[in-house]
């Protein structure tokens, strides 16, 4: 460890002063090699916890972080790469959809996703719900797709940012996640890592979203941002509203049933639309096959109108050994069909006013969509559909949204969970526009 002096690092962190980023970087080397102990690490944690990192200390964070593992060389592809982030929401199918999309839009799109985790379901657990669909592929493996077909969803092997792995898991138990440049470090690290030329982030915001607030929206986006630029990424960030669940289905297969849907067109007037076309049209700018995100969104259209999008879903999900029968006709999925409905109670006239995508969430965790245990599995078919959302007129009795799972026992309880979850009024409410601003490096516009 040289002349590191793990001691005098945490106490300049602890007294608020500009850290020596060679040292910074030689304590996180250090602490995955295992020279460092967890409790000198943890009292650093902490003290970043509460003193904040500079741009410019959290760069060289995630710097020493991606250093840790492999970082995926895809400079034999050609094309501008363009990857996607989203900090994470309930229902949030949105990559499914957009990787496929901006594929047949001309720009490769190579993503490493993540399990659920907490409320927010996870990509890969989703797309596991495709009986035979594999993300676990080598890195050959991973290169090959992206040259072959333009798009490739895998999930992280233990060899992209293991300092970041065993840094989470430390954070996870002193309370020290929830900081904006520890959560931007520790994501950038692994987008980093994927191999693209060139970033757009879905930075969520509200009751559903790990960001409550608009200002803690902004702060993340633009720390990550200039991670980004401190190793020549260019970022993009779209801040989009996580209030209320995105879409009608909340789940595994259930959401994978609503993605095709979506490319089938069948949804294109839906805030869940909206927001995948606009961050897809950020990604073929940021891929210059559009001179605008305006101009990247009219051509998005034309492939989803075309069907071309779609095409390339078959493809990607084929690519991965994911049954296309079943995509033709997701009904024809074993176990697929609700179990159960809730109905709406009595004094529901009017309109569905608010629904909670935190509660939401959770109620898909209870009937088996997410873990409440690290090594738990997750029922792959489990989940809500055809959710009614704020706007839609209801009566009593009407269909909330309709169960899946393979649980039933925890269908009376989460039955009672979801009608706690909306609330009704004479007049609709007002709509909430789903994409709220966003940022590159001209700073923050709306949209
Ligand atoms: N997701 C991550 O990958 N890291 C964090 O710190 C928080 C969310």
């Amino acid at each position: 460890m040289s002349n590191l002096n793990p001691v005098r690092l945490i106490a300049t962190k602890r007294d608020g002063k500009a850290l020596a980023l060679d040292d910074l970087r030689a304590f996180i080397d250090a602490y995955t090699g295992g020279a460092v102990p967890d409790y000198q690490m943890s009292a650093f944690l902490m003290a970043a916890y509460l003193n904040g990192l500079s741009d410019a200390e959290a760069a060289a964070l995630t710097d020493a972080m991606l250093q840790s593992g492999t970082h995926i060389d895809l400079s034999s592809v050609s094309g501008i790469k363009v990857g996607k982030h989203s900090t994470g929401g309930v229902g949030d199918k949105v990559s499914p959809i957009l990787v496929p999309l901006v594929a047949s839009c001309g720009v490769p799109v190579a993503k490493l996703s993540g399990r659920g985790l907490g409320h927010t379901g996870g990509t890969l657990d989703k797309l596991e719900s495709i009986p035979g669909f594999r993300t676990s592929l080598s890195v050959d493996e991973y290169r090959r797709q992206i040259d072959d077909i333009g798009c490739v969803i895998a999930g992280q092997t233990g060899d992209v940012a293991p300092a970041d792995k065993k840094l989470y898991a430390l954070r996870d138990v002193t309370a020290t996640v929830d900081s904006i440049p520890l959560i931007a470090a520790s994501i950038m690290s692994k987008k980093l890592a994927e191999g693209n030329d060139a970033l757009v982030l879905d930075v969520k915001c509200g009751r559903g979203a790990f960001m409550k607030t608009e200002a803690d929206a902004r702060a993340l986006a633009e720390t990550m941002a200039a991670i980004g630029a401190e190793h020549d990424v260019p970022v993009t960030a779209v801040m989009t509203n996580m209030d209320v669940p995105l879409g009608r289905a909340v789940g595994n297969w259930p959401e994978i049933v609503e993605v095709i849907e979506c490319l089938r067109g069948e949804h294109d007037d839906t805030p869940l639309m909206r927001i995948v076309r606009a961050l897809a049209g950020e990604m073929v700018a940021l891929g210059e096959k559009a001179e605008s995100a305006e101009e990247g969104e009219e051509r998005v259209q034309q492939v989803l109108d075309s069907g071309a999008a779609l095409d390339r879903f078959f493809q990607f999900v084929e690519a991965q050994g994911g049954d296309r029968g079943l995509i033709d006709t997701p009904s024809a999925r074993d176990g697929s069909e609700p179990v159960a409905v809730v109905r709406a109670p009595d004094d529901a006239q009017g309109y569905v006013a608010d629904l909670d995508a935190l509660a939401i969430g959770h109620a898909a965790v209870d009937l088996g969509a997410g873990r409440r245990a690290k090594e738990d599995d997750v029922d792959p078919v489990a989940g809500l559909s055809d959710l009614k959302k704020p706007g839609d007129p209801v009566a009593p009795g009407d269909v909330l949204a309709r169960l899946h799972t393979r649980t039933p026992s925890a269908v009376e309880d989460v039955r009672a969970a979801i009608r706690d979850a909306y609330s009704f009024s004479d007049e609709p409410p007002e709509p909430v526009a789903p994409v709220r601003a966003r940022y590159d490096t001209s700073g923050w516009s709306d949209v």
